[in-house]
């Protein structure tokens, strides 16, 4: 430890100026808002991205808002640092609660209402971020087409599962998806008909999804992710 910080105070001392390296040092304490780990924005854009003049996320949100063209702003934040490796901040490295109980980010640039969540609330999200952004499940494959957790659960911080209502709103109801593939067909249905069939009875979205009917059946059906 002591050899290290000699090291760095030489370091200071022989540049003059002390230059952090901010995207290794992306664990330390205390690192909030963009610019503490990204000095230049413009350098983290992908190869081959439209020219952006300005430096600002200002600038950035000129055309990544959530209905141009390209990917929504809060999308490109979240899966540019829950997809990668090198990302270990978490939700605090962005995003603080006001005095008011207001929860935000550093960098916003947008008139929104308020949103009042508590801390463990927003903690308990991590799970589901690093699933959406990296994982093999249903939730991953909705992030590559842009789609985020309001999507599926109508807000942010959910406390249970999504409803079927808006799985069906894009994919449609069981009649259309059974004429593609049987097994959403509604005759199948016959003994839950007393009760509706959800579509996370097989579908499960940050685990392994598995065909509820072989709880009893041995059908040799497989529930996709
Ligand atoms: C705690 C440090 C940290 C903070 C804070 C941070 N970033 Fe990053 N950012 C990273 C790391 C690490 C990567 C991944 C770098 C890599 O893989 O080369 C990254 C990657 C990116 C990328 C590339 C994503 C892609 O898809 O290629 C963009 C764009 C980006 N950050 C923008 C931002 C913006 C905008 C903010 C503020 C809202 C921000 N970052 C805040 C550390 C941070
Ligand atoms: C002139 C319009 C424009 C501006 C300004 C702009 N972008 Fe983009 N960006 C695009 C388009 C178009 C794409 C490709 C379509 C898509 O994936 O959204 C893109 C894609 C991206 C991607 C890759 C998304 C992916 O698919 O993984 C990142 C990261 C990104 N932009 C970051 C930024 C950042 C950071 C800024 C501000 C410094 C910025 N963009 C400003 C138009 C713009
Ligand atoms: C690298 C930065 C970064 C990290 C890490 C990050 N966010 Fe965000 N988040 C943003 C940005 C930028 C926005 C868009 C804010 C805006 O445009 O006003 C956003 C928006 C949001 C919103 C929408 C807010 C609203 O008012 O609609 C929620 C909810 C959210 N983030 C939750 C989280 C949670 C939970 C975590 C941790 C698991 C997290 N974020 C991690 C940067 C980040
Ligand atoms: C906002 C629209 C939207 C919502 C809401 C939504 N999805 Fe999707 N879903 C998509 C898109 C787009 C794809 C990618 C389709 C593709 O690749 O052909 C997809 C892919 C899928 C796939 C994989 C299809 C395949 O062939 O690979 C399944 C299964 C699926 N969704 C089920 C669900 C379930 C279950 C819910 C509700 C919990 C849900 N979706 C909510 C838009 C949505
Ligand atoms: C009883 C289990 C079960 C339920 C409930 C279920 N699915 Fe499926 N789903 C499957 C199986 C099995 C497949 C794979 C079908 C195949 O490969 O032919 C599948 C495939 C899909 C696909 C991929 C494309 C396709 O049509 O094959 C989508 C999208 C999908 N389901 C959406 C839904 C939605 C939306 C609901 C709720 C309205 C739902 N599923 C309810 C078992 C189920
Ligand atoms: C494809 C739709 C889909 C997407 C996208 C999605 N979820 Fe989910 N989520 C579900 C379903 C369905 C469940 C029910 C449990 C399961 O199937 O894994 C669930 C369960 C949860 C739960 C547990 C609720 C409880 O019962 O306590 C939380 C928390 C959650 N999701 C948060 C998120 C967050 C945060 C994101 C975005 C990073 C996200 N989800 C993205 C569909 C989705
Ligand atoms: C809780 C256990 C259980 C689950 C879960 C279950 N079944 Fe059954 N199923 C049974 C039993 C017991 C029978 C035989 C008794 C009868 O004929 O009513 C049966 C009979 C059937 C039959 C033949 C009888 C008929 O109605 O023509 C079909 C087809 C069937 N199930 C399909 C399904 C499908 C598809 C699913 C998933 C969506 C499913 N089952 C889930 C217990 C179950």
């Amino acid at each position: 430890m002591g050899l290290v910080l000699l090291t760095l105070i030489l370091l200071a001392t022989v540049t003059g100026s002390f230059v952090f390296d901010p995207v290794s040092s992306a664990t330390e304490e205390g690192q909030k808002g963009c610019k503490s780990c990204h000095s230049k924005l413009l350098e983290t854009l992908p190869q081959g991205h439209p020219h952006v003049e300005a430096e600002e996320v200002k600038s950035c949100l000129a055309c990544h808002t959530a209905k141009g063209e390209a990917a929504p702003w809060k999308w490109i934040v979240h899966f540019g640092h829950y997809s990668v490796e090198g990302f270990s901040g978490d939700c605090w490295s962005c995003h603080l609660i006001d005095q008011t109980g207001d929860f935000k980010a550093y960098d916003s640039h947008l008139e929104k209402a308020a949103l009042r969540v508590n801390k463990e609330d927003v903690g308990r999200m991590a799970f589901y971020y690093n699933s959406w952004g990296t994982s093999r499940y249903l939730d991953h494959k909705h992030a590559l087409k842009k789609l985020d957790c309001n999507d599926c659960h109508g807000g942010p911080f959910p406390k249970e599962g999504a409803p079927t209502e808006r799985c069906v709103s894009c994919h449609g109801s069981y009649d259309q998806l059974g004429q593609k593939s049987s097994m959403h067909s509604s005759g199948l249905y016959a003994h839950f008909s007393d009760k509706e069939v959800g579509c996370n009875a097989c579908h499960k979205a940050h685990r392994e999804s598995a065909l509820v009917c072989n709880k009893c059946h041995t059908f040799d059906q497989r529930v996709p992710y």
